[in-house]
């Protein structure tokens, strides 16, 4: 990623890619309204469900909007799609919030380190559907939120920032998903910033701060 925060005005266009209810991709726009996630614009919103609430959200934003369709279509061909519109807008970063479809690996492909995730769980525990209420009925004491990159398998790639929660004995699953919600908001700000800063770089399994000359 180029420097964006060093360098000089330039932003780093994000594609969002969302299926529901978008709570997530409005955290972000507001973050970036607000003046609290510098050097990173949204280029898009993209779903593959007309219906989608954060698509609406978007339009009332004012943002550019897209609507590919999955159900019934080859995952390549559906992605492809994808892949054209979000290198037409010039995105440079895509974020899946909420983004409830496998990539195909040519999409993976297509962005390299370039693609987040948020996943409401600690990874490597809890993946897959239903995160939240897996780690409540497994009687998790601590569970949370990862943002990740995305590689060929699923919630897998380098961890970018993971925020913990705890489990309360009064909590039921709602209750639970709720604080987490409220923490993937912030984590997902964090993960962006650290991204576009263009200050880490991924070494192996890991996300970390670039080595200064010399070390
Ligand atoms: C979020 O809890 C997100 O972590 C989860 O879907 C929800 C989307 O909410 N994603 C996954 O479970 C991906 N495996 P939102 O539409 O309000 O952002």
């Amino acid at each position: 990623m180029r420097d964006a925060a060093a360098g000089g005005g330039t932003t780093v266009r994000l594609g969002i890619l969302l299926s529901g209810r978008g709570s997530n991709f409005v955290a972000i726009a507001e973050s970036i309204h607000e003046g609290r996630l510098k050097g990173a614009e949204i280029a898009v919103v993209i779903s593959n469900a007309a219906e989608a609430a954060g698509l609406a959200k978007a339009r009332e934003m004012g943002l550019p909007t897209a609507v590919f369709e999955s159900r019934g279509r080859r995952r390549e061909e559906h992605d492809a799609d994808v892949i054209a519109c979000l290198r037409a807008h010039g995105v440079e970063l895509v974020c899946l919030a909420g983004y409830m479809r496998l990539l195909s690996r040519e999409f993976v492909a297509a962005f390299p380190n370039r693609i987040l995730n948020i996943h409401p769980s600690l990874l490597p525990a809890f993946p897959g559907l239903e995160a939240q209420e897996q780690a409540f009925a497994y009687g998790a004491k601590v569970t949370g939120c990862t943002v990740h990159f995305v590689d060929e398998e699923l919630d897998h790639g380098a961890i970018v920032v993971q925020r913990a929660v705890s489990v309360l004995e009064t909590d039921d699953e709602h209750s639970l998903a709720e604080r987490i919600l409220k923490e993937e908001h912030v984590a997902y700000t964090e993960a962006i910033a650290r991204v576009v800063s263009g200050e880490y770089e991924v070494r192996g399994r890991k996300y970390v701060k670039k080595r200064g000359n010399g070390e």
